[in-house]
């Protein structure tokens, strides 16, 4: 099975580059089936009907989320009743939408997992403990094929996450830091690792939204609102292919600019 990931969409920016190169990369790496972090594809913050709607449209089958998954309200309902769509497991249990999903790829399925770290970020529960639960539960279902967006903020926390689910997850891939690492792998067990695949947005701001505000803080550290940026366009994810028993064969980077 050969997995395109894509990284943090940041607003219409990243959006822009998903609806314009993900049919062209699907087509030219032959993959099987596309999944997205769309936690900031609302403006930046968060995902709302529509911007999901859309990158379902432009070709994602599965869309992942982090620790902006719940910034916009009025997106509760749609979190609940679109199953392609998956929020932190690790956050609380009775919170809007589901922590996985398992989506048909061709004769085979893919569990699509989603948890949060909690170095400088906030979840319910440990997300060693979470992955163990739901690695048992999809086991028992008979799926092979589980994908894990780990989104965490210290590199640390990223590492050590990869060597736990080492062998028992076909990927296990960073996001949240929305800069692409050069540490891709495949672990000795089997899973493809990396700490972070990098965003999908406008490369001329800081870590996607415009730079005048992000340097205003930290020049005078007055409040400055953010808004993502459309400077330099690119898109950054890695492609995945497993073997039929569910164990990574190959990661590589992707990053591919919108011409403009
Ligand atoms: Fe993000
Ligand atoms: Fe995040």
């Amino acid at each position: 099975m050969r997995i395109l990931f894509v990284g943090d969409i940041v607003g219409s920016c990243g959006r822009r580059c998903v609806r314009e190169l993900v049919p062209e990369l699907r087509s030219r790496l032959a993959a099987d089936v596309v999944v997205a972090n769309a936690e900031n594809a609302a403006a930046g913050l968060g995902v709302t009907e529509r911007t999901a709607r859309e990158l379902f449209d432009a070709g994602c089958d599965v869309l992942t989320l982090g620790n902006h998954a719940f910034r916009r309200p009025e997106s509760y309902d749609f979190l609940d009743s679109e199953e392609r769509i998956v929020r932190p497991a690790n956050f609380p249990r009775g919170s809007p939408g589901r922590g996985h999903a398992v989506v048909a790829v061709g004769e085979e399925r893919l569990a699509v997992l989603n948890l949060c770290g909690t170095v400088f970020l906030e979840a319910a529960r440990s997300p060693f403990a979470e992955v163990d639960s739901l690695i048992a539960q999809l086991r028992d279902q008979g799926v092979r094929h589980l994908l894990v967006d780990f989104h965490a903020e210290a590199t640390s926390e990223k590492v050590a996450f990869g060597w736990y689910v080492d062998g028992r997850v076909s990927a296990c891939l960073g996001t949240h830091t929305h800069v692409q690492t050069a540490d891709e792998r495949v672990l000795p067990a089997g899973t493809a690792y990396i700490t972070d695949v990098g965003m999908t947005g406008g490369r001329g701001g800081v870590i996607g939204v415009r730079r005048e505000p992000a340097l205003e803080r930290f020049l005078r550290m007055t409040y400055a609102r953010f808004e993502p940026t459309d400077e330099d366009p690119w898109l950054h994810g890695v492609l995945v292919e497993t073997k039929g028993d569910g164990r990574a064969r190959s990661i590589e980077r992707v990053a591919a600019p919108l011409a403009t």
